[in-house]
């Protein structure tokens, strides 16, 4: 089947880093267009006979999610694949993250594996089509799943500007998204991540809030979810605040974690690279700063945890930390499209082995009502 002959692992392994990522989303791009490829995408993710497991579906903000596992931001940046990412077993796909304008990104190189760790390193600088594209993109596919957005600022948007950047977003966007993520932890554009910092975060909080609402107003639907998407180098006290922040300023929801800035213990030869270190070693971090939130926000704003999942063993472990679903990224390049299949029948077998009859047992959050 060609699709996957293109998705090889080892000769994509073999190419730049960025031009495989190329090569991988276009395969999938074209899938997403082909009822044929589809089918045998979900064949690929679930075997012929699949009926999907009850056990794994969970209800949060009112949206159904078939599963806890998701497409993280950045796989997907502009959407062109989110009906093969569905049909691979994903119950969410976040695409984004998206800027107002197109904008190109940094420059090149800015992409690096780190085999040794199944890690990555990216310096991307949020590459997008632009919001009106990929609007028409979400508008077109109508895809059968749940769609996060990924929101984020053009490069050039000085800080005191970004309330009006991400409402502007949120305005374009809302119509097309299943949830809104305000994206305030990408270490590559530079000054995006003092957002989080409790005043900053509120007002861009507040103006999501009245953008979301005259859309919701105008459209007459629902306003749409709004989560915040946090990093992983926040001290304790840094965390609580936001926490507290996003409760206050009335967010439905936190996404932890982006990548890290820190290189502790990756191999010397990739520690002055710029940019965001994801995958394995980033798991205990990303775990970590799930349960420390849970804590804060006391099971009042759902969390979606990210970061170094690689199996259903620590999609087990991040929502026993208090995740109430999760999402990967780095494990996918280097485990192929096989894998959340993988992950779902792993899941199913975990219930089966402990006599759980929902995977929201693990936390509690998000069961089916
Ligand atoms: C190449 C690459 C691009 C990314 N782009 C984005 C992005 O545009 N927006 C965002 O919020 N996160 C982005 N991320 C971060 C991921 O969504 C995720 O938070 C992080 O990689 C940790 O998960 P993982 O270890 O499963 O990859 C990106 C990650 C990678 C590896």
């Amino acid at each position: 089947m060609k699709i996957y002959e293109r998705l090889d692992r080892e000769s994509l392994g073999r190419l730049d880093p960025e031009r495989a990522h190329q090569l991988a989303l276009q395969s999938l791009s074209k899938a997403s267009k082909a009822p044929g490829a589809l089918r045998a995408m979900r064949r690929l993710a679930h075997g012929a006979e699949y009926v999907p497991d009850e056990r794994l579906r969970l209800r949060l903000w009112g949206l159904p999610f078939a599963n806890p596992l998701g497409v993280a931001a950045g796989m997907d940046k502009n959407a062109v694949a989110v009906n093969a990412l569905l049909a691979l077993g994903f119950g969410h796909v976040e695409v984004g993250t998206v800027t107002l304008r197109p904008q190109p990104g940094n420059d090149t190189p800015r992409l690096w594996r780190v085999p040794e760790d199944e890690a990555v390193i990216n310096a991307l600088g949020f590459p997008s089509d632009g919001a009106a594209t990929v609007r028409n993109r979400l508008h077109a596919a109508r895809p059968d799943g749940i769609i996060g957005v990924n929101i984020g600022k053009n490069r050039e948007i000085p800080a005191a500007d970004a309330p009006q950047a991400y409402a502007d977003l949120v305005l374009a966007l809302a119509d097309v998204a299943s949830y809104i993520t305000v994206n305030v932890s990408s270490p590559n554009t530079p000054g995006l991540r003092s957002l989080q910092m409790s005043s900053e975060l509120e007002a861009l909080l507040a103006a999501v809030a009245d953008a979301n609402q005259s859309v919701a107003t105008a459209r007459k639907q629902r306003p749409r979810p709004v989560l915040v998407k946090i990093a992983p180098d926040l001290s304790d006290d840094e965390l609580e605040a936001v926490g507290a922040s996003a409760v206050s300023a009335g967010a439905d929801g936190i996404i932890a974690t982006n990548t890290t800035t820190s290189r502790e213990g990756t191999p010397e030869r990739y520690r002055d690279l710029p940019g965001g270190l994801s995958g394995p070693p980033l798991r205990a971090r990303a775990n970590a700063v799930v349960a420390r939130l849970y804590h804060a926000v006391g099971g009042q704003l759902p969390i979606i945890g990210v970061g170094g999942v690689s199996n259903a063993a620590d999609v087990i472990e991040r929502m026993r930390a208090g995740a109430s679903l999760v999402q990967l990224y780095t494990a996918f390049i280097y485990a192929g499209p096989a894998l959340p299949g993988m992950i779902l029948r792993d899941l199913s077998d975990f219930l089966d082995r402990e006599g759980l009859d929902s995977i929201t047992e693990l936390t509690g959050v998000g069961r089916q009502g």
